[in-house]
């Protein structure tokens, strides 16, 4: 069976966002391929971040996952600090990471203009990432448009690793993006990605009063002045939306009202928030049940723990011996 990996930074709760964008996604691959899930707080801590408030995150991402469909058994989920080989075969890649390139990373550039100081940890950034991904020799990697850099740069990784150590055959698969309709959601501001440190998200956890406090003010086709002027759905925010919430014959209405402006746009949103409560309820419902049983989410984080070590361990094995290193004794 081919494997996947994917990961999720612990920024507390799922968004509609990476839950269309990917979450959705890994939850349908499960049947396909063996699934290697994590939650990555070693990515996590490249930007400052809130010490006293990391666990908690990390632990409720994982709550969220499980709520929105990761089955713990058929797929391996865990957190990325609890595998130490994922540090450890992070620094035997930034032996091959051209420095020019993490230099040239988009997000790398976002995050380092926001910041008086930049770490090495954050230029490092997609060296980890490409370690997460090649630590389990995974073929397919499922994620939203904004990681596609970073998947290309993991391949660059794979092809120089296997062409210094790897000379009879290659060691390291090249992995290959698998991308959903939903590669981009917009944030409720219809100006950027929907991202939780924009504020801009609706959150899997949100109860229905909340949906619709965010729903209500959020931004339409902007060419759309008056309640009486026809609209573009193609150019409202909100239509997209409707298209991943709301049941294909609600969508064609909402179409025809929006051109023929016999709806308004609060009208519109109205069913929307509907369809998203109706969507929603059941994932919030399991995950409060989860909170309720704490110690069988620690169950779930252990096992997938010791799954993962056991791929992992192999791997560096592997590659260890490879790069020409005295073996380790047994201690
Ligand atoms: P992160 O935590 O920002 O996002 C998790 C996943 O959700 C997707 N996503 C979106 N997709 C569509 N529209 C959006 N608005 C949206 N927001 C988020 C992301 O593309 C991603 O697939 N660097 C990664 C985490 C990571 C990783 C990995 C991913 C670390 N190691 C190895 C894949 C493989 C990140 O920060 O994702």
């Amino acid at each position: 069976m081919h494997r996947v990996f994917s990961g999720i930074q612990p920024s507390g709760e799922l968004h509609i966002g990476n839950w269309l964008g990917a979450v959705q996604n890994w939850v349908a691959l499960q049947d396909q391929y063996q699934c290697v899930y994590c939650v990555v707080d070693l990515h996590a801590i490249t930007f400052p971040y809130q010490p006293a408030a990391l666990a908690a995150r990390t632990r409720e991402m994982v709550v969220g996952l499980l709520a929105a469909g990761i089955d713990p058994e058929r797929s391996i989920l865990f957190v990325q600090s609890h595998v130490p080989e994922h540090a450890e075969l992070q620094w035997l890649f930034t032996t091959v990471a051209p420095l020019g390139e993490l230099e040239r990373m988009t997000q790398f550039k976002d995050k380092a203009q926001r910041l008086e100081s930049v770490s090495a940890g954050l230029l490092c950034y997609p060296v980890l990432q490409a370690a997460d991904i090649l630590l389990y020799r995974a073929e397919a990697v499922p994620v939203g448009e904004d990681q596609l850099q970073h998947l290309e740069f993991t391949r660059e990784i794979a092809r120089r690793w296997n062409s210094l150590f790897a000379l009879d055959a290659p060691y390291f698969p090249e992995p290959r993006a698998l991308l959903t309709k939903a590669r981009r959601i917009m944030g409720l501001d219809g100006q950027s990605k929907m991202s939780k440190s924009l504020g801009n998200t609706i959150g899997l956890n949100d109860p229905p009063e909340v949906i619709w406090e965010k729903l209500r003010p959020a931004k339409t086709d902007p060419k759309r002045v008056r309640r009486t002027d026809p609209g573009t759905p193609e150019d409202c925010n909100l239509y997209d939306l409707h298209r991943y919430f709301s049941p294909p014959d609600a969508v064609t209405n909402v179409a025809l009202q929006c051109r023929s402006a016999g709806w308004g746009c609060l009208d519109c949103k109205r069913v929307l928030a509907d369809n998203m409560v109706k969507t929603l309820t059941p994932i919030r419902e399991r995950a409060a049940g989860l909170r309720a049983e704490p110690a069988r989410v620690d169950e779930v984080i252990a096992h997938g723990a010791r799954r993962a070590s056991a791929i992992a361990r192999e791997t560096i094995a592997q590659v260890t011996a490879r790069m020409g290193f005295l073996p380790r004794q047994e201690v």
